[in-house]
């Protein structure tokens, strides 16, 4: 491992830090001695209401899951190069991580069968969005892909996530911890990937400006849905709507 990597130019860098190894290092320090991605495995279960709640939440949470899991894998196929391929290897990793640990989690709230609990609790919008994401991962889109996949679905899941966190009993809490420092290398990711070519490409901002349009509602509205079910104030809720909108906003895509 290279001592300093921001001391490397451009394509050097991409080389050390979208590796498995750079992966491996970077998981290690939040993911050593953790089982299911906990470092103190308790099966705290809350109250009824509250327990109700969670399942909820924890089914949609394995929407979005598995929708990053099938398009970070989908989205290796069509990868420009080997380095970028190799990094969507780690994500389609990280995802697959984040969806056992919330089945893992819901077994212990007493759902066993979650392939058939999913479905009846997901939220219509995210499966929109979901649907919307794989299309274009099928189209071959590689940039509109890793825009809908790596800032929109994953600026949606740090702000929900992260809020969950504050409000939720500690095993929860402790999953989702370790479940953002992925999110938040996912996001760097397609900022990096996307940001400085929509800098020097008006074209593509506008044409991520139209898939945006078309995927805001169904993140807002499925949002909308998280934060009430977590019990979060609707007074608190434009402001967390604010957060997302301003973190996919980084990148000047309006
Ligand atoms: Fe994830
Ligand atoms: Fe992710």
């Amino acid at each position: 491992m290279t001592d300093d990597i921001h001391a490397l130019d451009e394509e050097a860098f991409f080389d050390e830090v979208y590796t498995f190894q750079h992966w491996f290092d970077s998981v290690e320090g939040y993911l050593h001695d953790t089982r299911f991605g906990r470092k103190h495995p308790t099966s705290e279960v809350p109250s009824e209401g509250r327990r109700e709640a969670l399942i909820s939440t924890l089914c949609n949470y394995c929407v979005g899951e598995t929708a990053a899991l099938e398009a970070s894998s989908g989205l290796v196929v069509i990868a420009p190069n080997r380095a970028l391929k190799v990094f969507l290897a780690t994500q389609a990793a990280d995802e697959a991580r984040h969806l056992e640990v919330f089945y893992r989690r819901l077994a212990e709230l007493g759902v066993h069968d979650p392939e058939a609990e999913i479905p009846k609790r997901a939220s219509a919008s995210l499966l929109e969005f979901k649907r919307s994401l794989l299309e274009l991962v099928d189209a071959r889109d590689w940039d509109a892909a890793i825009f809908a996949q790596n800032v929109v679905l994953e600026s949606m899941e740090f702000t929900t996530f992260g809020t969950h966190m504050r409000r939720t009993d500690d095993a929860t809490a402790d999953m989702l911890a370790r479940i953002l420092r992925d999110e938040r290398r996912h996001i760097g990711f397609g900022e990096t990937q996307l940001g400085r070519r929509l800098h020097a490409d008006p074209v593509l901002k506008a044409r991520l400006s139209r898939v945006r349009a078309r995927l805001d509602p169904l993140v807002l509205a499925s949002f909308t849905e998280s934060l009430e079910a977590l019990g979060v104030a609707r007074g608190d809720r434009p402001e967390l709507a604010k957060d997302y909108l301003q973190t996919v906003g980084r990148l000047g895509v309006e």
